[in-house]
C-alpha cells in the first residue's frame, strides 16, 4: 500500500483550532480545570493540515504531541488562550474551529503565595471568562466559524442556540451523556448544524471523524463562502 494521498482541499487556507482544557489558577499550586483530553482538536489539526492547510494550534495543557506539520501555541489560562487566538487569526485566517474546552469561569482573585487551610470552609468566588468563539465571530473579517457543543441533554437544542448566539457558521453537536464517547474516549458521534442544515456522522474513531469533518467544512465553507 502506498502512501495516504496528500489533501489538496485546503492548500493556501490558514486553520487555527483550540484545544484541550484551561487550568484557572486559585494560587501558585492549584487551578481548576476539566477532563478535556483534546484528542478531537489535535485530529482536526493534523487533518487540515493533511489537506494542506497552515495550520496554528492553540492549545491548553494536554499529553498529546504536535502533529507534523502544525504550528502549536502552548496556553494555560482562558485569558491567554484568548489572546493567543486573537494573535493568531489577526492577520489571514480562513477557517477557526474551537474544540478547546475552556473554563467558563475563574477565581476572581489568585493567591500570590499557596493558600493554607485555616478554616472548616472556604469559598472560592469565580468570575466569567471570555468567550473565544463568539469574540472571534464578531470580528469585522470573520473566518469560517466552528464551534463544538458538548451536552448532556436536549443536545441539537442547546447546540443551535450556541450557533445562533455565538454567531457561528457551523456547530459540531456532541452527546457526552454516551461515555463510550466524547471527552476522553477514541471514538466520537456527533451532529453538525448551521443555518440552514444538519448532518449526522455516526460514530467512528475521532481521527476518521477529524477528516470526515475537515472535508466537509472545506466543502461548505467553499460553497457558501467563495
Ligand atoms: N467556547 C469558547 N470560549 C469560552 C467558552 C466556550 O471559545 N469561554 C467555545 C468552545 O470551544 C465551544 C463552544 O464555545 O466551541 C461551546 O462551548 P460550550 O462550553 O458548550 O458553551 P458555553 O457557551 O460555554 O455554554 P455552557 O457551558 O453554559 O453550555
Ligand atoms: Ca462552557
Amino acid at each position: 500500500q502506498s502512501a495516504e494521498p496528500v489533501g489538496t482541499k485546503l492548500i493556501g487556507k490558514h486553520v487555527v483550532l483550540t484545544a484541550g482544557p484551561t487550568r484557572e489558577a486559585l494560587d501558585p499550586v492549584r487551578f481548576i480545570s476539566n477532563h478535556s483530553s483534546g484528542k478531537m482538536g489535535y485530529a482536526l489539526a493534523e487533518a487540515a493540515a493533511a489537506a494542506g492547510a497552515k495550520v496554528t494550534l492553540i492549545s491548553g495543557p494536554v499529553h498529546l504531541a504536535c502533529p507534523a506539520g502544525v504550528s502549536r501555541v502552548g496556553v494555560s489560562s482562558a485569558q491567554q488562550m484568548y489572546d493567543a487566538v486573537m494573535s493568531a487569526v489577526q492577520k489571514q485566517c480562513d477557517i477557526f474551529i474551537a474544540t478547546a474546552a475552556v473554563a467558563d469561569y475563574r477565581p476572581e482573585s489568585v493567591a500570590d503565595q499557596k493558600i493554607k487551610k485555616n478554616n472548616d470552609e472556604m469559598i472560592v468566588r469565580l468570575t466569567r471568562n471570555p468567550d473565544i468563539v463568539a469574540a472571534v465571530a464578531a470580528l469585522p473579517e470573520k473566518p469560517f466559524t466552528v464551534g463544538f457543543a458538548a451536552e448532556t441533554n436536549d443536545v441539537l437544542n442547546y447546540a443551535k442556540g450556541k450557533l445562533a448566539r455565538k454567531n457561528l457558521d457551523m456547530i459540531v453537536a456532541n452527546d457526552v451523556s454516551d461515555l463510550s464517547i466524547g471527552f476522553n474516549s477514541d471514538s466520537n458521534r456527533v451532529s453538525v448544524l448551521w443555518k440552514d442544515g444538519q448532518h449526522d456522522f455516526g460514530k467512528r474513531p475521532k481521527t476518521q471523524l477529524a477528516q470526515d469533518l475537515i472535508d466537509f467544512i472545506a466543502d461548505i465553507d467553499g460553497r457558501h463562502l467563495g
